[in-house]
């Protein structure tokens, strides 16, 4: 399969290093560690999720880690990602201290969080984590376009993800179709808007149409655009109600109707706003 498609069961796509991702991912952002965090881990692997989003800003790696223990599934059936932190230096000591919390050999994944401090000083300690086979794949987090160029020229394996704020209210078609034109996948965060989209009048329309809720429509846009998508919940009910998402189909005018809704002009831009 050429990389960057979709694999037979639409549910995971080919990252341009061969490797597979599950297109349905949990976010763990804002989960406190600990019971809160095993128990939401959990309820998504019980619920099929197959594919866990942390990071070394979160906190929370050693509760992932548990929950993962805990469910019995092989190591290898589940795919988890962690972040380097761009406050510390030097990414392969961060990642070698991710699977001790993690209590893994590897993670499926390691990215860059945020290009504090310039888009390319990372990269190399980012590779020498993925040469060691601390991660099976690299990538980077709310990176605009220039700032993947810049990495990609400096780069000896370039980077097969990007993990940027992605949903109807942020189709950032520019930075997509960039991503697209250079084999990088586009993973969609806070693909709810953190629970702000919602309560949008124009996605419950739509949701109401098709006989499903306004989290499932957010998401399965996300999907049918063949986007890895990351929502969070510590709710068991919506963990499961997120993960319906694979047995509907929005109609070419709903999915236009979404696009719509788009508040960044259709930027090339990670983000309106750093944080760093
Ligand atoms: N790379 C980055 O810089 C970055 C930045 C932000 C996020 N992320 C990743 O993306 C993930 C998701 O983004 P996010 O955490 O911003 O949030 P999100 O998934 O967009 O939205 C989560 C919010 O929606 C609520 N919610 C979820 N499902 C619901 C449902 N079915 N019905 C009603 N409410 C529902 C949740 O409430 P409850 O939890 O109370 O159910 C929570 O308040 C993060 O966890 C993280 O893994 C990455």
């Amino acid at each position: 399969m050429a990389a960057g498609g979709v694999t037979a069961d639409g549910r995971a796509r080919v990252l341009a290093d061969g490797n597979e991702i599950p297109l349905l991912g949990f976010g763990v952002w804002q989960v406190p560690d600990g019971r809160e965090c095993t128990d939401a881990v959990r309820s998504a692997l019980a619920a099929g999720y197959r594919h866990i989003d942390t990071a070394q800003a979160y906190g929370n790696e050693e509760s992932v880690g548990r929950a993962l223990r805990d469910s019995g599934l092989p190591r290898e059936d589940v795919f988890i990602t962690t972040k380097f932190h761009p406050g510390r230096k030097d990414p392969e000591a961060e990642a070698q201290r991710s699977l001790e919390r993690l209590g893994v050999e590897y993670v499926d994944l390691y990215i860059v969080h945020w290009p504090q401090g310039g888009a390319t000083w990372a990269w190399d300690g980012m590779q020498r984590a993925h040469e060691r086979r601390y991660a099976r794949s690299i990538g980077v987090s709310n990176f605009s376009v220039s700032e993947l160029d810049e990495v990609r020229a400096a780069a000896d394996t370039a980077p097969a993800v990007n993990q940027v704020q992605f949903s109807p209210f942020a189709y950032r078609r520019g930075l997509l179709d960039a991503c697209e034109e250079r084999g990088v996948v586009i993973e969609a965060y806070s693909p709810l808007g953190t629970g702000r989209h919602l309560g949008d009048r124009a996605v419950g329309a739509i949701a109401a149409r098709v006989g499903r809720t306004p989290a499932q429509v957010l998401i399965r846009w996300c999907v049918q655009r063949d986007l890895v998508v990351l929502p969070k919940s510590t709710h068991r009910e919506r963990i499961e109600e997120n993960a319906q998402v694979f047995d509907f189909t929005l109609a070419e005018d709903d999915v236009a109707a979404l696009d719509a809704l788009d508040r960044t002009g259709g930027a090339d831009r990670a983000l309106e706003r750093t944080w760093w």
